[in-house]
């Protein structure tokens, strides 16, 4: 079946599926294994220490796909600039740059005159304007159900998609909630042109860096088990309920300011659970589709279920 569309023809790919950026876990085995399977694989630029180790990761994608892929930029996340992140970006002559996270229009102008195709990840009708505004060949519209950081009205997939593809003249990809055919059919219906997938990328074979205890959990997890934090910071984000986000819920009623919250939001606690496995001492992100993830495919067996199960509902359309 035939599934081009303005996004598979602007990413020169065979599916409109996209893997998120997906910070600390999306390295080139990932990145790779999705570009192979006919979707756009990406790797995330800001959760790598150096400019040198994001030119050695874009290196090893090539040696395993000839496919194109993304770098993700997650700005003012992270705590660090992200220009001379670009600059490696650019000097590898990498294919799509994502950004979200902050104002992109920094990002755009030193761009200005390359040669890639550029997403900007966003929450709300208005930044999905402004990306258009600004030069971006597609937006990525992310609903409340996703995993990770969120817009701050709580806008669910199903109502955010249809409002940007009807504001914007540029491809809309849905992203937030999705893991299978049904979901990517949903999208289609909304009037995206593609679909975005975090959580459902952790529970895969090649998401190597992902701890099996995050894996399992996204597993034995269910649509009930996550909670939204960081809400007090401005910057809401899904993640798996533990002791350790129960915590910061109460700093976060108690008060509300990053000094109280920043040891129990950093990196290092974020890399204790993902990396580590310490169930009870980090957090990890994660989308309410985790309720949905029953298993650890390969990546390839991911798409091939994904595509079979939308190419029924396509043909029982019909
Ligand atoms: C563990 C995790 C880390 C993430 N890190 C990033 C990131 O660094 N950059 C980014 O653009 N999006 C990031 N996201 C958001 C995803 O790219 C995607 O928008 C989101 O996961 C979609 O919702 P879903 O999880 O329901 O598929 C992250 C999501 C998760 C679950």
């Amino acid at each position: 079946m035939n599934w081009e569309s303005r996004v598979t023809k602007l990413l020169n790919i065979r599916y409109p599926i996209i893997q998120g950026g997906l910070a600390y876990l999306a390295y080139s085995d990932l990145a790779a294994a999705v570009s192979n399977a006919g979707g756009l694989g990406q790797i995330t630029a800001m959760s790598l220490e150096t400019p040198e180790m994001l030119r050695e990761e874009i290196r090893k994608v090539r040696q395993k796909t000839n496919q194109p892929f993304g770098v993700n930029y997650a700005i003012g996340q992270h705590g660090r600039a992200f220009e001379h992140m670009l600059d490696v970006a650019i000097e590898e002559e990498v294919p799509v740059i994502t950004m979200t996270g902050g104002n992109p229009a920094p990002i755009f102008e030193q761009l200005k005159g390359v040669n890639v195709k550029k997403l900007v990840l966003v929450a709300a009708r208005r930044q999905a304007e402004k990306a258009e505004e600004l030069g971006a060949d597609a937006v990525m519209v992310v609903g409340q159900e996703g995993g990770g950081h969120l817009g701050k009205h709580d806008i669910g997939t199903m109502v955010l998609v249809p409002q940007v593809v009807d504001s914007v003249s540029i491809p809309v990809i849905a992203s937030g909630g999705i893991g299978d055919g049904r979901g990517f059919m949903a999208a289609l219906s909304l009037g995206a042109e593609g679909i975005e997938m975090g959580t459902r990328f952790i529970a895969t074979k090649e998401c190597i860096h992902a701890s099996d205890l995050y894996k399992n959990r996204l597993i034995s997890g269910t649509e009930n088990d996550t909670v939204i934090i960081k809400r007090s910071l401005g910057a809401p984000a899904r993640a798996i309920t533990n002791q350790w986000t129960e915590k910061i819920l109460k700093l976060e009623e108690q008060y509300g300011d990053y000094e109280a919250l920043k040891d129990y939001i950093s990196g290092k606690a974020n890399l204790r659970y993902i990396h580590d496995g310490l169930e009870q001492e980090g957090f990890a992100w994660a989308g309410q589709v985790m309720g949905r993830i029953k298993d650890i495919p390969s990546v390839q067996e991911l798409f091939n279920r994904i595509t079979d199960e939308a190419e029924q509902i396509r043909k029982s359309w019909i």
